[in-house]
């Protein structure tokens, strides 16, 4: 097989196991460049740090700052969650930190998805103690129907619907990140997987 044929065959392997798109790249592209602008706005006179949360967000933060055409410095965290009975009380373990302090600074949290708000409510709760001038939550994606605890979010990119979405940052078990659209994940790989249902 010819180099090229190769690609192109490897292309479709990962799309198989979408069962519809949900978000394709040119909605996200014009949907990005709005937020950036918003944020753009909001942010002009500002000194702002995007904080990115590893490791769904980069594709967004990456894509979103060629939007945000102020100056800016990006920083990261990692969080993982500390098992299924902390986790409802929403405790994460925070495994990597910010490399700078925050104090003075305006911070906006960039998030690929909340789904409960757990995650991000305790990620806000912990930044805000350390005395940010401002502190706003930028998401791509938002799943009101499964909020559990309240949640200020200052721009979302799109409410959808209660469903396990997969592309564009986004993993079912660590695969499908590269994905240039939001799609639905078939249930079918998660019924076959050790991983189990990613919705429970
Ligand atoms: P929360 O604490 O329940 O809001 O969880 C948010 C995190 O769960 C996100 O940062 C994702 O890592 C993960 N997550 C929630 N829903 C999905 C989904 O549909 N696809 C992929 N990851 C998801
Ligand atoms: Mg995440």
């Amino acid at each position: 097989m010819a180099a090229q044929e190769q690609t192109d065959y490897k292309r479709g392997i990962l799309d198989q196991d979408v069962e519809r798109v949900l978000i394709d790249e040119a909605s996200l592209n014009r949907r990005l460049a709005e937020l950036g602008a918003a944020i753009t706005d909001f942010y002009a006179d500002k000194d702002l740090l995007l904080v990115s949360v590893l490791k769904g967000s980069v594709l967004f933060l990456a894509d979103l700052i060629r939007h945000i055409p102020i100056p800016h410095e990006i920083d990261f965290m990692a969080t993982s969650s500390y098992g299924a009975e902390v986790q409802s009380r929403g405790i994460v373990r925070i495994l990597k930190d910010l490399n700078k302090p925050i104090a003075g600074r305006h911070v906006l949290i960039v998030e690929d998805i909340i789904d409960s708000g757990h995650t991000l409510a305790y990620l806000t709760g912990m930044l805000a103690a350390r005395n940010p001038a401002s502190l706003q939550v930028v998401t791509l994606l938002d799943k009101p129907d499964r909020r559990e605890v309240d949640i200020a979010v200052a721009w979302t990119g799109f409410s959808i619907p209660n469903e396990f979405v997969i592309g564009y940052g986004l993993d079912y078990n660590e695969r499908y990140r590269n994905l240039p659209y939001i799609g639905v994940l078939k249930p079918a790989v998660y019924t076959q997987s050790d991983a189990g249902d990613p919705t429970e």
